[in-house]
This record gives structure tokens, C-alpha cells and sequence, in this order.
């Protein structure tokens, strides 16, 4: 089973990859956050260059539904950058997305979106991979979007079984996932919910074919899924690999980005929204580390945190 690295815009750009990839292990294949446009940023350039992501396995995202701009970046990323599959996010659920019918917004677009697909899987200088959500607001077209999927040689299918008004919220709807499994040809990847082991073994043991497993939250609730669920075990105090990774995703980004240690701040802040859940009372910690207003209060609480070690 392959274990993916979900895309989270804001959080895992290179930095963090690099940062998880050297502090913990078990991860087959990292995503990029999405990229858009017709050109790359030079933020999404130094994001995908193979420098900054030596010894990782990774797969560029693109968020799109303008063949155009959708090819331009397959011709950057295949040309210039040596990739030879993107990935198609289908998924996102951010306003600002869904209203310009992309992301999750396009899959309610049938006819639209099978334009689309037809002409990007006709002339892509890539392979080509899914990430979709199971509809807009409801699933009853679920059946009718897969069916779709089945016309192109998509090399995976990575499905986050949840409408996009539910954002993140309530239970993965695993019969819709259940759906693709008995009736998709394509090699699938589940996506949603994986914090735990027994969240994997439940998935597992009820599609044990599936391809590939993507964590994403979980990959900060709980740095060390993907070593648990592989059974690595690594000799190293757990909460001495939770300073040291924290410290190098904070020291990274200090050192990388622009912006300065405010910038940073807020960063490790929204990282903390998840990363609190490997302590005890997460909310009162989480809490605390939002209180913090500067670098030096910021760190003050990380000491005490790891005061034990
Ligand atoms: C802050 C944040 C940013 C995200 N950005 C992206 C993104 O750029 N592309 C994408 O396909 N999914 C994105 N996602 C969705 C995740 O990749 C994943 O599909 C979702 O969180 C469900 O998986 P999980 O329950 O393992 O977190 C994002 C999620 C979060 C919470």
C-alpha cells in the first residue's frame, strides 16, 4: 500500500516537505499544493524544482479548468522541470475557487468539465491524475462524475469522499467510495479522516484493493501515521522528534521566506491548529500559542511545551 502526502495549501509547501521527509518516514509520494495560472509563480517554481525536493517523490498539483492554461503548465513543468504527471485538483471547496467553477466547483459542471477533460487528456504532454470530491452540494451526480472519469487513461483516481459543503467537516461518505471501488477501472486512492491506524485498518479492511491511502491533516495530528501504519519503528523519543521537527520547519521558514519572523509566526500558528493534537489539553495549548504576538512569546511556549524532554 502507497501512502501519500495530501496537498494542503499554506502548510506543505517544499519547507515542510523537506522538514517531514528528513524527521519522519513512511511516505511514498508528497503533493504540492495547487498551482494556477498559465505561468508559475516564482514562489510555485521554487516550490517544484527538483533542488528543493531532492529524495522526495512529488507530484505537482494544478488547479484549472482553462485547457490552455492547464497545458501551459504541463509544458513548463514537463520541459523545464522533468515532471511527468500533474495532478488535477477537483476538490478544493474554498469559496474564491468554487464560484469561478474550479476545484469541487467544476464537478458541477458535467458537460464543462467533460470538454475539458477531452481536450487536456488529448493533447497533455503529461499523465495525468484526478484528486476529486464526490459533487457540490449533494452526491446525486456522483455516479454520472465517475462514469465520466472512466473515458480517460487517468493513471489514479484519489478520491476525498466528501460533497464540498461539508468542507472538512462530518464523516467521509465511504459508500460513495464504495461506488468507485466496484465500478472504476483506474487505480484508486482513498483520501479522508486518517489520523489513526485503526481509521486505516477500518478503510482496509473494507477495500483491501484500494492502491494508495493520502493523509493529510493527519500528517500533523499525527506526524508518525505513516511509520505506524508501515510498522517502522525508529528508536527516537517521540516528543524529542516532535521538538526537532517543529524547530526545523520554524528555522526553514525563517531562513527561506520572505516576509520575516512575523510571517512565520502566523504559519506556525495555522500549523498548530493541527500539530496541538499530539499534546495533552491541545485546546489550551493551541490557545496559547495564538495569544503569542511575537517570535520570542512564540517561543517561550515551545520550551515549556518540551520542557520534559
Ligand atoms: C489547510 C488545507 C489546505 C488544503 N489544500 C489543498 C490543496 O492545495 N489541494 C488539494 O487537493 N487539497 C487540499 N486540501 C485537502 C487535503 O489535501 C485533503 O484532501 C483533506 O484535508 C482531507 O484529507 P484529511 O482528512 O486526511 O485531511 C487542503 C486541506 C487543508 C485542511
Amino acid at each position: 500500500m502507497k501512502i501519500y502526502a495530501g496537498p494542503m495549501e499554506g502548510i506543505t509547501n517544499y519547507l515542510f516537505r523537506g522538514a517531514y521527509h528528513r524527521h519522519f518516514s513512511g511516505i511514498d509520494t508528497f503533493f504540492t499544493p495547487f498551482v494556477t495560472g498559465t505561468h508559475l509563480s516564482k514562489k510555485e517554481k521554487r516550490d517544484i524544482c527538483k533542488e528543493n525536493n531532492e529524495g522526495m517523490d512529488v507530484v505537482v498539483q494544478v488547479l484549472s479548468n482553462q485547457t490552455d492554461d492547464f497545458l501551459s503548465v504541463a509544458h513548463i513543468v514537463s520541459e523545464e522541470y522533468g515532471y511527468s504527471l500533474l495532478n488535477l485538483n477537483l476538490g478544493c471547496p474554498s469559496a474564491t475557487v468554487t464560484s469561478r467553477k474550479r476545484g469541487a466547483g467544476f464537478l458541477a459542471l458535467p458537460d464543462k468539465l467533460e470538454q475539458f477533460l477531452d481536450e487536456i487528456f488529448e493533447r497533455s504532454p503529461v499523465d495525468i491524475s484526478i484528486k476529486t470530491r464526490i459533487g457540490m452540494h449533494d452526491a446525486s451526480g456522483w455516479e454520472q462524475i465517475l462514469a465520466l472519469y472512466e473515458k480517460y487513461p487517468l493513471t489514479e483516481l484519489i478520491i476525498h469522499p466528501r460533497i464540498r459543503d461539508a468542507f472538512y467537516g462530518g464523516l467521509p461518505d465511504l459508500d460513495a467510495f464504495a461506488l468507485a471501488y466496484q465500478t472504476s477501472r483506474h487505480p484508486l486512492c482513498y483520501n479522508g479522516n486518517l489520523f489513526r491506524k485503526e481509521d486505516y485498518d477500518n478503510i482496509v479492511s473494507r477495500f483491501p484493493n484500494v492502491d494508495a491511502v493520502m493523509i493529510g491533516r493527519g500528517l500533523l495530528i499525527n506526524p508518525f501515521l505513516p511509520e505506524e501504519i508501515k510498522g517502522i519503528s525508529v528508536p527516537k523519543d517521540r516528543l524529542a522528534r516532535l521538538r526537532d521537527f517543529e524547530e526545523d520547519v520554524r528555522k526553514s521558514h525563517l531562513t527561506y521566506t520572505d516576509g520575516g519572523p512575523h510571517k512565520v509566526l502566523e504559519k506556525m500558528k495555522e500549523i498548530w491548529g493541527f500539530y496541538c493534537y499530539n499534546f495533552e489539553n491541545p485546546e489550551k495549548l493551541l490557545k496559547k500559542i495564538r495569544k503569542a504576538q511575537t517570535m520570542d512569546a512564540y517561543l517561550a511556549v515551545i520550551r515549556e511545551v518540551f520542557s520534559n524532554i
